[in-house]
């Protein structure tokens, strides 16, 4: 009975120590950007659904994901690269110490744009303005990863 309860505990353990070590081992820095990302997808992913699923548009939902993302960009996003940081598992290019002023206008371009998104969901705009809106931010995401992220 012991035995089975200690197996069990292991189990257990080797689980927990699993979702430490999300993003295939990211740690420090780099594990903190992957989880702003993460963030970031995650609030694009319920705006996209929304957009495609359902005929009205949901203001809240939509202000909260744009506030959201605009939290995890600009000069916060900005800060989760200090330079040089390239440890494994990161997918960032070397080529955003390089070309800093546009990757740190990509980062001010995501916040503009969520910001823009937020805002027309708090006046409420159609869905047509806030679909207009989130094609805004998605090309943002696409323009930075298109030159700074290597895909592994
Ligand atoms: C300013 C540049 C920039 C912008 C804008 C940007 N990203 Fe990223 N993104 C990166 C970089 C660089 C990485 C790789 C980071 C690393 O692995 O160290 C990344 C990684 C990711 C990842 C993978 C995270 C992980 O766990 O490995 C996701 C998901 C992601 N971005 C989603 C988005 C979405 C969605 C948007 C737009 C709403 C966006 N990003 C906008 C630069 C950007």
């Amino acid at each position: 009975m012991l035995g089975k309860r200690i197996s069990l505990l292991a189990i257990a353990g080797v689980v927990a120590a699993g979702a430490a070590w999300a993003h295939g081992g990211a740690t420090g820095v780099v594990k903190e950007r992957m989880d702003a990302m993460s963030a970031i997808g995650k609030n694009m992913k319920s705006v996209g659904q929304m957009l495609k699923t359902s005929p009205d548009i949901d203001p809240v939902l939509v202000a909260n994901a744009g506030e959201a993302i605009a939290s995890h960009s600009g000069q916060a996003l900005i800060k989760l690269f200090p330079e040089d940081s390239l440890k494994a598992p990161s997918e960032a290019s070397p080529a955003i110490w390089t070309d800093w002023n546009k990757f740190s206008d990509y980062a001010d371009g995501l916040q503009a744009s969520a910001l823009g998104m937020k805002s027309l969901a708090e006046q409420g705009a159609d869905k047509k303005s806030v679909a207009a809106a989130f094609g805004k931010v998605a090309a943002t995401c696409k323009s930075c990863h298109e030159a700074f992220r290597i895909k592994k």
